[in-house]
């Protein structure tokens, strides 16, 4: 089937066809607020080991597709986590209660960035190949499959922090003092990452988000040096023909990076995800037709009221207008703490006033 004549929504928006409501899909959707994830992980045993095991991983993947329904989520992300690349380079990855992730020993010195691996993501990584395959045998087209990975300046901020930071002490005294060094890391990690994302397109990822959640703490000069130049190069190298024979959109979601979108959008990527902290309209105007926008209701809304959620999405979806191109996600992830019947208004809200603004434009 060519991508012209896809029903996917979501696929027909991040290649700026023309739909007739907004499709939605939402950073985090499977997660600990969903009951049926949280018991599913308890059968798995910790996070890990649920990243690990694809058939738990498929099942995870679906929840959040099945439990809103039909005019629910235009898109299942892949279940895994970017961290899984860094323990695949040779790295041990914990996930420990209350600290979060940790990576160990942290990435101080040229000689231990020189023995990391280059994985084969076939075999190293093939527990997210598996978990892919069975993905989109069971989802049977139902909705498209979104493949991701970390960019690598937020990758290489976990290896050399040696888990989440605050201060990223760690990570800004190596660009500073050892720019070389985090040059090194950054190409390796360009390798990898490129490697990882290609094979998830070869098992049948119909688009793939690279996730550079940290790019906002950089200044505007080493944000393009080490955030954006590395994710450009892996633009580049992305087979762009998925396994079904149709285009493979990228989505770039750089949090906190409002100020950069038109250096993105020149990167040749597909969608640019965007934060709450930028405005959605300006940034259309900004970025003109070369590329879609996903996102970006600030995450907190879902603490809100009905009324007051409807108004939001409302206000949202007609600042960007009734022009192709807008995939609606929140601005960040879902928390542990939100309610799911939140999330299900905000759905049927998005659908409804949608399909309203694309009926009222045609008429
Ligand atoms: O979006 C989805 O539904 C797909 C799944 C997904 C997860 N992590 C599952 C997860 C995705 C796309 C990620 C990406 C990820 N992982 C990012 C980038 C996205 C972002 O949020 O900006 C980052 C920075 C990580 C690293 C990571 N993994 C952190 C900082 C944590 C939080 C630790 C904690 O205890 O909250 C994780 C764990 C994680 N990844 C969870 C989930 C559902 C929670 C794990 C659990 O079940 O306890």
């Amino acid at each position: 089937m060519a991508i012209e004549d896809s029903n996917h929504l979501f696929l027909r928006a991040c290649l700026r066809q023309p739909v007739n409501r907004t499709p939605v899909w939402i950073m985090r959707q499977a997660g600990r607020y969903l009951p049926e994830y949280r018991q599913v992980r308890a059968q798995a045993g910790d996070f890990l080991a649920l990243c690990k095991n694809p058939e738990l991983a498929t099942t995870v993947t679906l929840q959040p597709v099945e439990r809103f329904g039909r005019f629910g989520l235009d898109a299942a992300i892949l279940f895994s986590d970017i961290l899984v690349i860094p323990e695949a380079m040779g790295q041990n990855l914990r996930f420990s209660t209350g600290e979060g992730p940790l990576l160990e020993p942290p990435l101080t010195r040229a000689a231990e960035i020189e023995k990391l691996r280059r994985p084969d993501p076939e075999t190293d990584l093939g527990f997210v190949m598996q978990a892919v395959d069975e993905i989109r045998r069971i989802l049977n087209d139902r909705v498209p499959l979104i493949g991701f990975s970390g960019s690598p300046w937020t990758l290489a901020t976990y290896m050399v922090e040696g888990g989440s930071s605050k201060t990223f002490s760690r990570i800004k005294g190596m660009l500073y003092d050892a720019p070389d060094t985090l040059h090194r890391l950054q190409d390796r990690l360009v390798d990898c990452v490129a490697d990882y994302l290609n094979a998830q397109i070869r098992h049948g990822a119909q688009a793939v988000q690279i996730f550079d959640t940290w790019g906002g703490v950089l200044s505007p000069r080493d944000f393009r040096e080490f955030s954006l130049t590395p994710m450009a190069r892996i633009v580049e190298r992305l087979d762009r023909i998925g396994s079904d024979g149709q285009r493979v959109p990228v989505i770039l979601f750089a949090k906190g990076c409002g100020a950069f979108l038109e250096e993105m959008a020149s990167t040749g990527c597909d969608v640019l995800g965007i934060d709450w902290t930028t405005d959605l309209g300006k940034a259309r105007r900004r970025v003109g037709v070369s590329t879609a926008l996903q996102g970006n209701m600030d995450p907190a809304l879902l603490y809100a009221s009905e009324d007051r959620i409807r108004q939001e999405v409302r206000e949202l979806l007609e600042a960007f207008g009734p022009h192709p191109g807008h995939i609606f996600n929140l601005g960040h992830g879902m928390a542990p703490d939100m309610d799911p019947d939140r999330l299900a208004i905000l759905l049927t809200a998005v659908a409804e006033e949608s399909s309203r603004i694309h009926r009222d434009t045609k008429s």
